[in-house]
């Protein structure tokens, strides 16, 4: 089966961790059968706006919009572009004009990987994060009346729809239906925020009624933030609106270790549009040009498009390959961010070679 995969890596280390995720992506293709089409882009990145004076090209939309998926590096470089320009003319574009209404983040501690959390070990943590990526919170209703006087006035408007909410429900369901604790938990504040959150609140009662197997919990936004890290073996997924969700999609990661690591998808379900595979961090010029950025985040994000596109066993074995590099724990291999001496390019290297088999 052919997958043609649009590659954009991006700027800093997004360049130099994008490399090891195809070498990644390959070893599992050519062992599970998976015929990649890749088409490599140097737009979305700073070089790119340094020489057209935008991010993207004028027809990027009918270039992109065919492809089975997107593999995205890193965006950013605050030094020449400032990070609003650099981030909305390219990531941001990508997510509202294909529609990638849902942001999944796996929080699952590695072997290898210390937790802050203390005497947390592997299989304590492992959920999900499904967070609502279109709406909500961050909507563009209100404005500012009697600005810079005694006066002045402020209001921001949340918007939530039931086309918006259900829809995301319905993958934060199926998601939980299909892995083994089939648990999940919804984020509210419907004592404080009392329209909104209540009315969030019957909607995942509603949509629970479709899927009788999945246990269904909630907690208000509080407390749930302090149970991720008092008792983080309680949650399987855990669905959200925009605002909470961007919360509980960093804290969920940070639980879990390294930066480094952590992968995310921006999922179009229905397949209208490519879906967006990326690593949870950014360009990090401070260690950009050294070679020494952990590429398992990127090859983690390249699991999660081959699970995305059907190829579920070729995603586990990426992902046990990378558990098995990381609990074998040859520091001359691994990044300096667990712990190693060895570069972007031996992590990626030890991988690859692993999943050959
Ligand atoms: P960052 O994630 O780039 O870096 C934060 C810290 O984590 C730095 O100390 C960095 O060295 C470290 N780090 C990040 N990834 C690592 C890896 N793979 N291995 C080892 N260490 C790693 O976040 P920062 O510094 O706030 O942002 C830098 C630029 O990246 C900005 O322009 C920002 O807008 C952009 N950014 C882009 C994102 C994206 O493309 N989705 C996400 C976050 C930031
Ligand atoms: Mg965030």
């Amino acid at each position: 089966m052919t997958q043609r995969i649009a590659v954009i890596p991006g700027d800093g280390i997004g360049k130099e961790v994008m490399p090891e995720g195809l070498r990644a992506l390959e070893a599992a293709a050519s062992r599970f059968g998976i015929v990649l089409e890749l088409a490599h882009f140097d737009f979305a990145s700073c070089d790119y706006y340094a020489e057209h004076g935008q991010m993207l090209p004028d027809d990027w939309f009918e270039t992109l919009k065919d492809f089975d998926a997107i593999f995205y590096g890193a965006v950013g470089w605050p030094a020449t572009v400032p990070d609003h320009i650099s981030l909305w003319g390219s990531l941001l574009q990508f997510r509202r004009r294909f529609d990638q209404y849902v942001n999944l983040r796996p929080c699952r501690l590695l072997p290898g990987i210390k937790s802050p959390l203390a005497d947390r070990k592997p299989g304590d943590i492992d959920f999900y994060v499904v967070r609502e990526n279109t709406e909500g919170e961050y909507s563009s209703v209100g404005g500012r009346m009697f600005e810079g006087t005694e006066r002045e006035v402020v209001i921001q408007e949340t918007v939530m729809t039931r086309h918006g909410t259900d829809r995301v429900l319905k993958f934060a369901y199926e998601l939980a239906a299909s892995r083994p604790r089939k648990k999940l938990t919804s984020a509210t504040k419907s004592n404080g925020i009392a329209i909104t959150m209540p009315w969030w609140d019957e909607r995942v009662a509603e949509m629970g009624r479709r899927y009788p197997d999945v246990a269904v919990d909630q907690f208000h936004i509080d407390i749930l933030t302090a149970n991720f890290v008092m008792h983080p073996d309680w949650f399987d997924v855990v669905v959200a609106s925009n605002l909470f969700g961007d919360i509980l999609s960093d804290l969920g990661p940070a639980c879990t270790g390294t930066i480094g690591v952590a992968p995310s998808a921006n999922i179009n379900p229905e397949g209208t549009f490519p879906s967006l595979f990326e690593p949870v961090h950014g360009s990090a010029p401070d260690i950009a040009g050294k070679g020494i950025a952990n590429p398992i985040g990127q090859i983690w994000s390249g699991a999660m498009m081959l699970e995305h596109l059907g190829h579920r066993e070729a995603a586990d074995a990426i992902v046990a390959a990378f558990e098995a590099v990381l609990a074998e724990g040859d520091r001359a291999v691994l990044t300096p961010d667990v712990g190693g001496s060895g570069t972007t390019e031996s992590l990626g290297r030890a991988i690859a070679t692993r999943l050959a088999g």
